[in-house]
């Protein structure tokens, strides 16, 4: 059996990763005859490159490979993990894909899938590290030019600079880090060798100007002591200028969330005019913690289903819940009682979370259309489904919602909570009970909605109809045992 060796260079590039995965694939190489390494520095203990395996023989034809798209977003985030296995394990992975197993992702009791899962979980967790800790200096001497020097756990900077382009786009920075380093010249991004911490200056004239920025723009409403606490181990506190501030904003943070709110709409003021650039709108006018947004959203008059319904029903559960159900809109008990989930469809779907032994109290239930929509007969007030525009105008909140809780799954249940999480176009039936990655590296599925299954005419069909939901929830057994 011969064996091979490929480089991907750089290491967390999904565009060198696979191109080396279709000439492998291309050729047959099957995963253990392949050693994956990374960077472009050759050794003479490599095995014979895989660059070679064309030597002297005419290529096989290009095979078709269709693999599914929450697969490349998978490996694009895994790429991106220190792992040395990860390129073996993707390619492991893409074989098995390609050769039989098409739905693997949707297997998370997989061993493959699992570790692939446990990565992106670290990787995602270390860009949102990245992207809340990253501190900007000004450059003595230079006008409108910051620096930032910081420490990644895994290899993040090509992944995340595009967010600080976008956040500040008006300035000139660069963002140091030991592996790898980033500039952005108010046009574009280009990257380059890591750098040392004193490349960055730790300590300048403008400390104050800092200060005044950060307690001004601290946004409070994001303001999470909890999350503080975990995520920000001493090694990020120490590059802080702020840090000394931070005791008197979040003893402020309640009264700010207030004015925020008050003024909802305004443009935030801002002590460093010119050097920042307003940062996303949604962010900024997204009343951020869950409470104040249960409480916007009491008021939302985004579409017309508030006016003939009682009252909003927004989400409930753990604000920190590791699983999120999202359903389609309230029905009559939850219109009545302001809670989500507690008729008939909300019962049904606690016996199937009872009889797979998960604790609904564990996770965080809502629904993609906060107010119900109904028609009359009689006294009777029917369900009639959202349109598109309902969910579209009520995506905000559940955006919102799923910013707060960040929780490590959401579930889908039926065609309107997939069209809210998944974009319009997802086919329900065909895609039920499968993995998928979102962007900002999430995991989530649909499944039906329990409603559907009541509906269901007759015991047979309506058994069916419950088993199929109950196979789909019970991916989540297998998330909560591996937390
Ligand atoms: N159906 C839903 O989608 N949500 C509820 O809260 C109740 C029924
Ligand atoms: Fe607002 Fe959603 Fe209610 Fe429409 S359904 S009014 S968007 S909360």
């Amino acid at each position: 059996m011969s064996r091979w060796s490929v480089r991907v260079d750089p290491a967390w590039s999904l565009e060198a990763w696979r191109t080396a995965a279709r000439l492998a694939l291309r050729h047959a190489v099957a995963p253990d005859q392949l050693d994956w390494l990374p960077g472009s520095e050759t050794s003479l203990l490599d095995a014979p490159s895989l660059t070679s395996v064309e030597d002297g023989r005419a290529p096989p034809a290009e095979p078709q490979i269709h693999v599914p798209k929450s697969f490349v977003e998978l490996a694009a985030i895994c790429l991106c993990h220190r792992d040395p296995q990860r390129m073996s394990l993707l390619y492991r992975m893409l074989w098995r894909i390609t050769h039989g197993e098409r739905s693997l992702l949707s297997n998370p009791a997989d061993a493959d899938v699992l570790r692939a899962m446990a990565l992106s979980q670290a990787v995602r967790r270390d860009t949102h590290k990245m992207k809340a800790f990253v501190r900007f200096r000004e450059v003595p001497g230079e006008q409108d030019a910051f620096i930032a020097w910081f420490e990644p756990d895994h290899q993040i900077v090509d992944r995340v600079a595009p967010f600080f382009a976008r956040r500040f786009a008006g300035m000139r920075w660069a963002i140091l880090t030991p592996y790898r380093s980033v500039h952005w010249d108010g046009q574009q991004l280009s990257f380059g060798p890591g750098g040392h911490q004193s490349d960055a200056p730790m300590e300048d004239a403008r400390e104050e100007l800092w200060r005044t920025y950060y307690a001004n723009i601290f946004n409070p409403a994001r303001l999470n002591t909890r999350m503080m606490q975990q995520e920000m181990p001493a090694r990020y506190w120490k590059h802080l200028p702020e840090a000394s501030l931070l005791p008197q904003l979040v003893r402020d943070a309640g009264d700010r969330v207030q004015e925020m709110h008050d003024r909802e709409a305004q443009a935030p003021r801002r002590r460093i005019p010119q050097a920042i650039a307003a940062p996303e709108p949604a962010a900024e006018t997204t009343p951020a913690t869950l409470d104040a947004l249960r409480e916007a959203a009491a008021a939302c008059r985004r579409c017309p289903l508030w006016e003939p319904a009682t009252q909003t029903v927004f989400g409930e559960g753990p604000p920190n819940a590791s699983i999120m159900l999202v359903g389609e809109q309230p029905g009559d008990s939850e219109d009545l009682s302001g809670h989500p989930f507690v008729g008939p469809a909300g019962q049904l779907l606690d016996r199937a979370l009872r009889e797979l032994g998960i604790e609904r109290s564990t996770l965080y239930l809502t629904n993609a259309v906060k107010h119900f929509r109904f028609e009359r007969r009689g006294k009777r007030r029917i369900h009639s489904k959202p349109q598109m525009t309902h969910i579209n105008a009520c995506r905000p909140w559940l955006m919102g919602e799923i910013e707060n809780v960040r929780p490590q799954v959401i579930v889908c249940l039926g065609a309107s909570a997939a069209t809210a999480v998944f974009g319009a176009g997802f086919n329900l039936m065909k895609n039920h009970g499968r993995w998928h990655v979102l962007d900002d590296g999430t995991r989530a599925f649909a499944t039906v909605h329990p409603s559907w299954v009541l509906r269901q005419t007759g015991d047979a069909a309506r058994d069916e109809a419950y088993r199929l939901l109950k196979d789909d929830l019970q991916h989540l057994i297998e998330v909560q045992r591996t937390r």
